[in-house]
């Protein structure tokens, strides 16, 4: 029997959803490296409701529709929004082995589909033999694939990727093999949004390939679901704290997302600096007389460039002034 895994809404509105998790079988190549790719769940994880639109899609696709072609999931949104850990979360939930391939533009289609290569032949000699990349090593298993970073990805990985993307769903390798899309393969992307601002060697996206994906977007997370997210990693954190950290994040992003550039901040707040470091400071400065003030010069402030320094302080004045007046934890 297979094992089920039910996806709730977090919205409260939909129903939950049940699927299958896959199963990895003895047959395919990389058995081992498989099992051992199937990402733990997250006890910190709070769905702010990508996993359960992943679920739906995923269901809509499992229900045999007539017509249904297999979709892929590009998530966008700016940094540490949370998108490749909604993407992981999903292969833990689904059991696939998760390979994360980041297409940044240094990546070139060798390492990502494979290249011939000479070996000794044991005689002497040299033999020539062809061998798979990240990508079509991935592919030959049962997996979820992410290819993060997709507007950062050169015209020629791109083009690489299209059949596989597209109705034909193969990839054609140069030794004349084609690799067909397995039923048990999911393929993901991210990417940043480039409409706003600028992430280096990102691009908008080339519009054929922009058309294989559909895209959804990744925004900030509001105050509750900071908060949420806060207390549920960190249980013992005073109220006081999660409610300035929340607002700071908020008010920080809204910021970066405002229109007018004498007063917007230029470096969101991103959930590594609300959930890794400014926690961190925290418990280091636990025992200063303000604690959250400390923690933010040292563990927020440089992560943000100096123009941008000014910005900072200006949304610190107006939602903290002043931390809380008790210990952190
Ligand atoms: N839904 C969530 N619940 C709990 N923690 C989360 C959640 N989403 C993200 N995090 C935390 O925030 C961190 C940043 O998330 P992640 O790396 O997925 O961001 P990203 O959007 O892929 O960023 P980038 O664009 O910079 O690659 C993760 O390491 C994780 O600890
Ligand atoms: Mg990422």
């Amino acid at each position: 029997m297979p094992k089920k895994v039910i996806f709730e809404d977090p919205a409260g509105e939909g129903p939950a959803i049940t699927l299958e998790r896959f199963e990895i079988p003895d047959d395919v190549p990389d058995t081992e490296l498989r099992h051992r790719k199937v990402p733990e769940p997250d006890p910190h994880y709070v769905d702010l409701g990508m996993l359960y639109r992943f679920a739906q899609l995923e269901h809509a696709r499992v229900s045999g529709a007539e017509g249904l072609v297999p979709l892929h999931v590009a998530v966008r949104g700016h940094m540490g929004t949370g998108k490749d850990h909604d993407i992981e979360q999903f292969a833990a939930a689904m059991g696939l082995p998760y390979f994360r391939i980041p297409l940044t533009g240094e990546v070139r289609d060798v390492t990502l589909i494979g290249s011939t290569r000479l070996h000794g032949d044991g005689k002497g000699g040299t033999e020539s033999r062809w061998e798979d990349g990240d990508i079509t090593r991935a592919l030959r298993g049962p997996s979820l694939l992410n290819l993060s970073e997709l507007n950062a990805a050169g015209a020629e990985t791109l083009f690489a990727l299209h059949g596989l993307l597209d109705r034909y769903s193969s990839l054609d390798l140069p030794t004349g093999e084609t690799v067909r899309l397995r039923p048990d393969v999911r393929i993901f992307g991210t990417m940043n949004p480039t409409d706003l601002r600028d992430y280096a060697g990102t691009q908008t996206l080339n519009k054929a390939f922009a058309d294989r994906w559909v895209i959804w977007e990744k925004n900030f997370p509001g105050g509750e679901q900071v908060e949420a997210m806060l207390t549920r990693r960190y249980p013992r954190l005073k109220e006081e704290y999660v409610t300035a950290i929340a607002r700071l994040a908020v008010e920080v992003n809204a910021s970066f997302e405002a229109q007018d550039s004498g007063v917007r901040v230029e470096t969101p707040l991103s959930l590594r600096s609300v959930l890794d470091r400014l926690p961190t400071g925290l418990v280091v400065h636990s025992d200063r007389p303000d604690p959250l003030r400390q923690a933010w010069e040292e563990y927020v402030l440089p992560h943000v460039d100096l123009f941008d320094r000014d910005h900072y302080e200006t949304v610190w004045n107006a939602v903290v002034r002043k931390g809380p007046a008790v210990k952190p934890f």
